[in-house]
């Protein structure tokens, strides 16, 4: 079998609110995730109005990042990361938002951070926003919904741009925009968009005009991007969950077919540059009055982007003649999943499926034909330590291993263009969904738990040596 591409960038992947902590340290202002309580598997996290002093924050100091960065990119390079996925907290850099001017030390982090990334040959590979709105434009704008955002971005990005253009190559603009498409979920709206569903408003009407605000806002970003600097790379991040038909009778098939365009409407969008058919019908059949401005699609048209990201994590299956129950898509969920016999879950109840992934792979490229990145993938799990301070982790490296294998395969035989792969969570970090400790991902283990208790002293798994092997031999040796 012929061999991955020499440049493939074997990586790992984190996000800001996840794991850099120090989130009111050095004029940082709070963001939308500075407000979320922990929750846990089924328990949902809660949006507090305001920072309250007797509630937890498992993000306010995460992993402390922030302060230790030196010792954890020295791992990484040890590991053999080709490049480290991040993003830039955008209230480090905007404290409100709505400034003026930008916050210098936090920009100073950020060179210091790329600096110390490159110094070891790691290329940073940076996401604008990863769920880090500035909580006063969530508060006093309204988020997304608002028009006036679109610019606030959109600076926030030139700023970015401009700072780390002889830095930073790789780029995306918005971490899985479309996960929001489950309206009912207030978390995605609120962390993707800053917006909350007032009573009597349609979250779905509501959802596609802070989604249109941010495809405006990634295609702008996008144009004075490729403007600051050309050899910019600038991609879309989307989340995806592949819908099987439960069997092949006509109407599931149907059925998948359709719910696909939960995925695909925001990629569609950002590769494209113009609206599909299909949303524009809904539009009609729905009432929705989404306000679009005179130049809007010239924008979109105009800002579209050079490759595609996306985290697989899962599959789900549909079945049409189930009665629709919501359920939610952080465990890959529609209404009309059902269970796949086929295919086992974690124990947060995600569905492991590593021929998904190499589908998954295919369909894009066969749709977009342009160049494909996983930024995210990977096992959340309790671990546990031996006495001689060792973890033994063979269930992420059997489900790491098993999903290079499928990706292997659809580089070199299927023949699809792809960029990298960038495994979730390279480190242990506070959970998106759960806001817990205990659902790990990393190949470092770092010692806190769910209360925020720990030395937050770092230990290598033994996925550790497994993936610098994997690297070191660009997946010959899995
Ligand atoms: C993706 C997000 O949804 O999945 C990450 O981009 C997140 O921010 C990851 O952490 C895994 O989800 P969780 O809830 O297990 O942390």
């Amino acid at each position: 079998m012929k061999q991955l591409p020499k440049d493939f960038l074997w990586g790992g992947a984190l996000a800001a609110h996840q794991f850099e902590g120090g989130w009111n340290q050095d004029g940082k202002g709070p963001s939308v995730v500075d407000v979320l309580t922990a929750g846990a598997h089924g328990v949902p996290r809660r949006v507090t109005e305001t920072v309250e002093a007797d509630s937890f924050y498992p993000n306010h100091e995460a992993i402390d990042f922030y302060n230790r960065y030196k010792e954890d990119v020295a791992l990484f390079a040890e590991m053999g990361l080709k490049c480290l996925r991040t993003s830039i907290g955008w209230s480090r850099i905007f404290p409100k938002g709505d400034e003026a001017e930008p916050n210098e030390a936090g920009l100073k982090f950020y060179d210091d951070l790329f600096d110390e990334l490159l110094s070891h040959g790691i290329e940073p590979v940076i996401t604008l926003s990863h769920f880090e709105m500035p909580l006063h434009l969530a508060r006093e704008y309204g988020g997304f919904r608002n028009r006036k955002v679109v610019d606030f971005f959109v600076k926030f990005a030139e700023v970015c741009f401009d700072r780390y253009k002889d830095k930073v190559k790789y780029w995306m603009t918005f971490n899985e925009i479309n996960n929001k498409m489950d309206a009912e979920n207030p978390l995605f709206l609120w962390t993707n968009s800053g917006v909350v569903v007032e009573e009597g408003e349609n979250a779905r009407e509501v959802m596609y005009q802070a989604g249109h605000h941010e495809l405006i806002s990634s295609a702008l970003a996008v144009i004075k991007g490729k403007e600051i600097n050309p050899e910019f790379q600038i991609g879309a991040m989307v989340s995806h969950v592949p819908v099987y038909p439960f069997s092949s009778n006509p109407d599931d098939i149907m059925l998948a077919e359709e719910l696909m365009r939960e995925r695909y409407f925001f990629p569609d969008v950002h590769v494209r540059g113009v609206y599909p058919n299909y949303v524009l019908k809904e539009f009609e059949r729905e009432g929705f009055n989404i306000e679009f401005l005179a130049g809007d699609e010239e924008i979109l048209r105009n800002g579209t982007v050079d490759y595609l990201g996306f985290s697989y994590y899962m599959s789900t299956t549909v079945k049409a003649d189930k009665e629709a129950t919501h359920s939610l898509v952080v465990n890959g969920g529609l209404a009309n999943s059902v269970d796949n016999p086929f295919i086992k879950a974690s124990d947060w109840g995600w569905s492991i499926d590593p021929v998904g992934l190499r589908y998954t792979l295919n369909r894009f490229y066969d749709r977009y034909q342009i160049p494909l990145f996983i930024v995210e993938n990977g096992f959340g799990a309790v671990d546990h330590i031996e006495e001689d301070g060792s973890i033994h982790d063979p269930q992420r490296i059997q489900y790491l291993n098993d999903h290079i294998e499928e990706l292997m395969k659809a580089v070199t035989y299927d023949g699809v263009d792809l960029m990298g792969y960038t495994p979730w969570g390279i480190i242990d970090i506070v959970s998106f969904t759960t806001g817990e400790m205990k659902k790990r991902y990393g190949m470092i283990h770092v010692d806190r738990d769910n209360e925020g208790n720990g030395s937050m002293k770092r230990s290598k798994k033994d996925s550790f040596e497994w993936y610098k092997k994997v690297i070191a031999t660009n997946g010959e040796e899995l």
